[in-house]
């Protein structure tokens, strides 16, 4: 049997990783996972079930509940499901419950392109190519208010300190923080279009796959 061909994308929210993580699966004919998702299902979950985000041990256990139309859920892209993400990201159980949920799809042929945070240094440490995608926060902050200004009233100041306070618990968490692998390219997408992002990163990961 070939094995999958898996690609690994981290980054900080808004640092442009999901729209790339699509385009480069569509260059190479995979599947693709954004993680964050996941997470942002659980928390979701939880708030409904009456289960405190803080509470390690139900949250957990929520997590290895999960099925694959929990990620349709609606509201699931809201700045209040990233907040709850990044709290329940937090507790190891989760994360392990959602580590098993995420080798079980990247192992499936063709192979797939997983964007996240731990993608390159805990889900898939042996993905043949790698990326830690990042921005200025300034730039990330006006990115995403862009996108959520288009359907509701938001202040820019809002949307900024919400991404330093996720990066800031994503970075500082014990378990699985968010960082560069040691064999990721990083791309800094602060000066780029997203066309520019999306040509270089396909740029860097052709020259992963054909070493
Ligand atoms: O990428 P997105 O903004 O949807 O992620 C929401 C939150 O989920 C992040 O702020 C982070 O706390 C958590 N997350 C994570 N590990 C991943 C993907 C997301 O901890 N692989």
């Amino acid at each position: 049997m070939t094995p999958s061909l898996t690609i690994a994308i981290d980054g900080p929210a808004a640092s442009g990783k999901g729209t790339i993580a699509r385009q480069v699966a569509l260059r190479y004919g995979l599947r693709h996972l954004d993680t964050g998702l996941l997470y942002r299902a659980v928390a979701s979950l939880c708030a409904e079930e009456g289960i405190a985000l803080e509470d390690a041990v139900a949250a957990g256990e929520r997590a290895t509940r999960l099925v694959p139309s929990d990620l349709e859920r609606e509201g699931l892209r809201s700045a209040a499901a990233g907040r709850g993400a990044s709290v329940v990201a937090a507790h190891p159980s989760v994360r392990a419950a959602l580590l098993r949920w995420q080798r079980d799809f990247a192992e499936k042929a063709p192979g797939a392109v997983l964007d996240g945070r731990d993608i390159g240094t805990v889900v898939l440490p042996d993905a043949r190519a790698k990326l830690f995608i990042t921005a200025d926060p300034d730039v990330r902050a006006a990115r995403r208010w862009r996108e959520l200004s288009e359907t509701r009233n938001i202040a820019y100041r809002d949307v900024l300190r919400d991404i330093e306070e996720r990066d800031a618990r994503d970075a500082a968490r014990s378990n699985a923080p968010m960082r560069q692998a040691d064999d990721a390219d990083l791309l800094d997408t602060t000066d780029m279009t997203i066309t520019d992002a999306v040509a270089e990163a396909a740029r860097l990961i052709d020259g992963r796959l054909n070493r």
